[in-house]
């Protein structure tokens, strides 16, 4: 949490308002089905909460910063966003039609993944949808800094990161059955990086 307090309150929104290149690739996914409400954990400041909630999607984000989630709530005055940490879900009844989650996942440790994986299945409707990207090994930091645990290292301080192989993230959704995964890659521009790419893994599966 204060990682990334410390994150949104110095550069506030970091990258930028317009939504991902996957977050537009989503959509283009989810369109094909019948969804109508969308849970985003780890909604950060809000620009793919706002960008699902503009194609008339009814949105809940669930955001562990309360300074990302002010930034979001000036962002994006149509969905519901709610302060907390996603290993304490559920903070309602709802059940969702689909979860989009960018790089969230990868931020956790082993039994904290499976955790939050297991409460995504419970709040997702029978035949509901997940997206979710995170970084794969394919990443240039992959291997660099302390090995925390099995190709998860501390690439930046107090910030692990596990790097996902294709056979990784099949395991991680094992009790879903997988529509498609691959590489994409996303062009981003801040900090003392500069425009840098990215290879992020993806999963699109069903429940
Ligand atoms: C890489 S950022 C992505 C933010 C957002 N999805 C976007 O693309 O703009 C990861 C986000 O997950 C949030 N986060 C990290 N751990 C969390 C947790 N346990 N519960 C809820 N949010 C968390 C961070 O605060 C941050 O906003």
């Amino acid at each position: 949490m204060e990682y990334w307090n410390k994150r949104f309150s110095g550069k506030g929104k970091i990258w930028g308002i317009e939504p991902s290149k996957t977050a537009i690739y989503a959509l283009k996914l989810f369109k094909n089905y019948d969804i109508k409400k969308i849970l985003i954990p780890g909604s950060g400041y809000g620009r793919h909460t706002k960008f699902f909630s503009l194609n008339n999607y009814e949105v809940t984000g669930i955001e562990i910063s309360e300074i990302g989630l002010n930034i979001a709530k000036e962002l994006d005055s149509k969905s519901k966003l709610m302060l907390g940490s996603v290993l304490d879900m559920p903070f309602n009844d709802e059940m969702y039609d689909a979860i989009f989650c960018y790089n969230l996942l990868h931020l956790l440790l082993k039994n904290e993944r499976a955790l939050f994986i297991e409460k995504c299945y419970s709040q997702l409707r029978d035949n509901g949808f997940i997206f979710f990207s995170v970084f794969s090994e394919q990443e240039e930091r992959f291997g660099k800094g302390t090995k925390i645990e099995e190709n998860t290292f501390e690439s930046k301080p107090y910030r692990p990161t596990h790097y996902f192989t294709k056979e990784d993230i099949l395991k991680h959704f094992n009790a879903f059955s997988v529509i498609e995964t691959n590489i994409i890659e996303e062009k981003e521009n801040h900090g003392d990086l500069g425009l840098h790419t990215h290879k992020f893994r993806y999963i699109f599966a069903k429940k």
